[in-house]
């Protein structure tokens, strides 16, 4: 890069000739002041307020669209320079209400801080000011319109980061306003960050609005449970309760921007359900009782159902969105008591091939390093919905670089990326063919077999064109493509297939291949020993001798259960299984910040435990990184953090290895044990079952988890319920030809869902992207909580 000389306030520099006056003066700490122009945005230079003056220049220039150049000599403090600037601000102040009292962007707002500065104390106009008229726009932005400088941030950022454009600038000059085109509100899952874009109090936070002033919140840092990067969170809280959270910014991973789940999940704190007391089933009425009392009837309760039934009758579900120290612990008290049914992948189904699973689910490589090749392989990934900022960094590498985005999934996601030709939606398992297809044709290309144990299936696989275009592709790029293998391949029946045809892809292509569960702390679970096969650690317990998965737990009616921040019908891939796996438990403890009816029906003693915003431990993302947090506010009534409850349980069991004196001494502990391990391996090859080449006759049913239902903690976020993403969970999808070949009248917004002894009546919706003879109804939907995961299904209209 070329280098010029300019002068800075009189102070020479070097520097690169590509930069803008506004980025030269922010690294050397000069303070310009802006409205318009933002780091991650586009260029607008709208706003004006940046004018600078440059030396031989007829008149002041916006140091944020005007590039360096040899010899430039810039002034910030001029008289030129500070009266532009102030003509700026007066004419800005026209037509802006002088409302700051009640303005909830009342100080921590640009207009505000910036009017000190360059601003007069009275206004010379006597005009009326305009008026905007606010729309509702949903359930998290609030508008205040009248207030909006139109500096058009907001509609930058739905262009550019959100990939969609629910907001924009209809109208000219004096009529210009920011509105959505159509009717219809902004909550795409990460369109909240406009909040903290806009300059002034024209958006700002609806759950927040209100209920404190900025002065008055202090801050505390934290780490999101709910997406694998980790994102960083700024927490505000008041008098011991959180008021907002907002994104804390790390360039590395969330940028400076945070999607909607992690910015309003704590709305869950003060949920009705929360469990304030432990509680005890008793003839089938809960009463509540001491914390000495609810352990030693837990421990009892654990040592009876082995003492009765055997070690071998004891299983526990753990959420991936529980601190590896919690997660460690469970798994630890479960071994302690000779049991290795241990489960944390609640939104996987087939575990076929698990011993091929990479020691640590997530990233391959560092993320600038994911996203700078000219093509990307996504498998079976709702992106947009599964990890929203991950999305966005695709959304740009596709823009920038360009990258090429090839979607193969089992529905058509909107991934808001432009269409690659290869790119296909297809039903489970012809997507399976189309991948063995090219893992074929992609091996003849480069004059490689397919080695055992996958050789004999993959030469049976047929390749037609559309295969051979995509191995083309895959050959021409070799050594410069990531594949990321999502949430939606994992919950499909035959995801073992679909995760070896990924390994081979990336084998074949020399790709980086990353996977994506559902669960922030997945990598921190899969470390933890959170498994039923792998130790803390990664140490493999071979063959027979491995736990069960959740799906085996159930299906084999264990006797007894440890449940750590789980609600299982809810919270597994398969809700009836669950409801009926429990149902024949003698015991079920729950540690659980919620007590919900349904909790209530299926357990038999409620521990109540601190949610992440109250307690302290560590998240592991999924780029392997440990990242320690500390509570934002005190427990509420009398809940406790779960690693001190499990610690406790372990001595009351008698166990060796509960000594922990503190949080640290179990962190420490387990990352003496991880340390060992190189956790860069990927996707080992390992043995499947090969499938059926005909599709099963009659209906599928496709399920993952829907993004606003997929914890405790965010099922009870009310915005994030009222949002389209939360109401369409509920809601079944399929295409109009399948509903056509079932006499379904499209016009009609109900459908009879008929499976085994189940009959009911559920909303529907056409969706063109949901291949042939498949229905598409989310897991954790209460919709889908008395439909099975598999069967014979049978769709018809409702009767009149
Ligand atoms: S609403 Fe806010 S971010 Fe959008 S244009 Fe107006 S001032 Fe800018
Ligand atoms: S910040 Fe430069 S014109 Fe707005």
């Amino acid at each position: 890069m070329r280098q010029v000389t300019i002068e800075l306030n009189g102070q020479p520099l070097q520097v690169d000739s590509d930069r803008y006056v506004i980025e030269v003066a922010d690294e050397y700490g000069v303070t310009i002041p802006r409205f318009c122009y933002h780091g991650k945005l586009s260029l607008a230079a709208s706003c004006r307020m940046c004018l600078v003056e440059v030396e031989r220049a007829p008149k002041p220039m916006p140091a944020c669209a005007t590039p360096v150049a040899e010899g430039m000599k810039i002034h910030t403090r001029s008289p030129k320079a500070i009266a532009a600037q102030r003509s700026v601000m007066e004419f800005l102040l026209i037509n802006h209400p002088l409302d700051c009292p009640i303005c909830d962007q009342g100080g921590e707002c640009d207009l505000q801080d910036i009017a000190v500065g360059y601003g007069n104390n009275a206004s010379r106009y006597r005009e009326s000011k305009r008026v905007v008229v606010d729309h509702d726009i949903g359930p998290l932005i609030s508008t205040d319109m009248t207030r909006c400088i139109q500096c058009t941030r907001c509609v930058r950022f739905g262009q550019e980061i959100a990939g969609v454009m629910e907001l924009g600038a209809p109208g000219r000059g004096e009529h210009m306003h920011i509105a959505t085109y159509l009717e219809g509100s902004v909550d795409a899952e990460i369109s909240a960050n406009v909040i903290d874009l806009c300059p002034v109090g024209a958006l700002t936070s609806k759950p927040y609005r209100f209920s404190a002033r900025s002065w008055e919140l202090s801050s505390m840092t934290s780490i999101s449970p709910h997406d694998i990067l980790g994102s960083h969170l700024r927490v505000d809280t008041l008098r011991g309760e959180v008021k907002r959270v907002v994104p804390a910014e790390c360039e590395a991973l969330n940028e400076c921007w945070l999607s909607d789940r992690d910015r309003f999940s704590y709305q869950a704190l003060t949920h009705p359900d929360r469990l304030l007391t432990p509680e005890i089933k008793r003839d089938g009425r809960w009463q509540k009782i001491d914390w000495d009392s609810a352990l030693t009837y837990a421990a009892e309760g654990l040592l009876g159902v082995v003492k009765e039934s055997g070690s071998s009758a004891l299983g526990a579900l753990l959420s991936a969105e529980s601190s590896v120290e919690e997660l460690y612990l469970a798994q630890k008290l479960l071994r302690g008591l000779g049991s290795h049914h241990i489960d944390s992948r609640l939104w996987r189904s087939d575990f076929s091939t698990q011993q091929g699973d990479p020691h640590r689910p997530g990233f391959a490589k560092p993320l600038a390093e994911l996203m700078a090749v000219p093509l990307l392989l996504v498998i079976g990934s709702d992106l947009t919905k599964e990890q929203p900022l991950l999305a966005q960094r695709v959304r740009r590498a596709a823009r920038e670089l360009p990258c090429e985005v090839v979607a193969l999934n089992p529905i058509d996601f909107d991934l808001r990326l432009p269409a690659s030709p290869l790119s296909q939606h297809l039903a489970p398992l012809v997507l399976e063919g189309h991948l063995a297809g090219t893992v074929k044709q992609l091996a003849k290309l480069s004059g490689s077999a397919v080695a055992e144990p996958h050789r004999e299936w993959i030469e049976q696989a047929s390749v037609g064109t559309r295969e051979e275009a995509l191995a083309d592709k895959l050959a021409q790029q070799h050594g410069q493509i990531s594949i990321l293998l999502g949430a939606h391949a994992m919950a499909l029946p035959n995801y073992g297939r679909l995760q070896q045809l990924a390994a081979l892809l990336a084998k074949l292509s020399g790709a980086s291949l990353s996977l994506l569960p559902t669960g922030g702390n997945s990598a921190g679970a899969a470390l933890a020993g959170a498994l039923p096969h792998r130790l803390a650690g990664g140490a493999t317990i071979e063959g027979g001798d491995a736990g069960m998965s959740w799906p085996q737990m159930f299906s084999e009616g264990l006797k007894g259960y440890l449940l750590l921040n789980v609600e299982p019908v809810d919270d597994c891939l398969d809700s009836q299984l669950a409801y009926q796996g429990l149902a024949k438990a003698d015991f079920v403890v729950a540690l659980s910040s919620y007590g919900s009816d349904l909790l209530r029906e299926q357990a038999d003693l409620l521990l109540p435990i601190a949610p992440f915003l109250e307690s302290e431990g560590t998240f592991i993302n999924g780029l392997g990184e440990w990242q320690s947090y500390f509570a934002t506010v005190p427990p509420q009534g009398e809940s406790k953090p779960a690693w001190k409850l499990l610690r406790v349980l372990g001595n009351l069991c008698d166990l060796a290895g509960f000594e922990q004196m503190e949080l640290c001494d179990v962190t420490a502990e387990l990352r003496e044990i991880v340390s060992p391990l190189d956790d860069s391996d990927s996707v080992a090859v390992t043995a499947v079952s090969v499938a059926d080449p005909s599709p099963s006759a009659g209906l599928q049913r496709l399920a993952a988890a829907a993004i606003y239902r997929a914890s405790p903690m965010l099922r009870r976020a009310t915005a994030l319920q009222a949002t389209q993403d939360g109401v369409r969970a509920d809601t079944l999808r399929l295409s109009s030809a399948t509903a056509t070949a079932a006499k379904i009248d499209v016009s009609a917004t109900d459908i009879e869902l008929k499976a085994a002894d189940l009959s009911l009546t559920l909303n529907w919706v056409v969706d063109e992207g949901v291949p042939p003879d498949c229905f598409y109804l989310a897991a954790g939907s209460e919709a889908a909580r008395r439909v099975p995961l598999q069967g014979r299904f049978e769709l018809s209209r409702v009767a009149d």
